[in-house]
């Protein structure tokens, strides 16, 4: 017998009823009963953070995470970022305009790693963003354009929240 369980989920601000498999993953649960495939898998044991969601405002591997144990969360994917016309946020676009991405497979992680560690108000500078991101792993672009498009964000937030 399949054992399944009842879930609410909020994701992106939207409440979800699921019936999920004790197995399931958070990450297969987001791609396969949500349709929100902005999730990436690659290594889906904890090593790549391509699949990097936050988890009541806190970052995770939604590979790590069982569905089950995301009942009664908030759950923030990529697609929470574009606003609703589809125009791209503040750090989506410093990704693209400081080369932060080449084959893209990494950079949802990225975005949500970054976001909640902009959120935390932080001093925002090289060395600090360099320390976040090396939690997640990048093939293509070296690191580079992520760690400035980051700084770049980080400074722009500070200085709104200032004005
Ligand atoms: S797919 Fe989850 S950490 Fe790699
Ligand atoms: S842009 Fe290709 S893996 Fe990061």
């Amino acid at each position: 017998m399949i054992d399944r369980h009842l879930v609410t989920l909020t994701v992106n601000g939207r409440e979800h009823e699921l019936l999920l498999e004790s197995r399931k993953t958070l990450a297969d649960t987001l791609r396969e009963d949500l349709g929100l495939t902005g999730t990436h898998l690659g290594c889906e044991h904890g090593i790549c953070g391509a699949c990097t969601v936050l988890l009541d405002g806190e970052p995770v591997r939604a590979c790590l995470v069982f569905g089950v144990q995301a009942d009664g969360a908030e759950v923030r994917t990529v697609e929470s970022l574009a606003e609703e016309g589809g125009e791209l946020n503040d750090l989506q676009q410093s990704f693209s305009r400081n080369h932060g991405l080449q084959c893209g497979f990494c950079t949802p992680g990225f975005l949500m790693l970054a976001e909640a560690y902009l959120d935390t108000d932080p001093v925002g500078d090289a060395e600090e963003v360099r320390e976040v991101v090396s939690a997640n792993l990048c093939r293509c672009t070296g690191y580079q354009g992520i760690v400035d498009a980051v700084v770049e964000v980080a400074a722009a937030r500070k200085e709104q929240r200032q004005a």
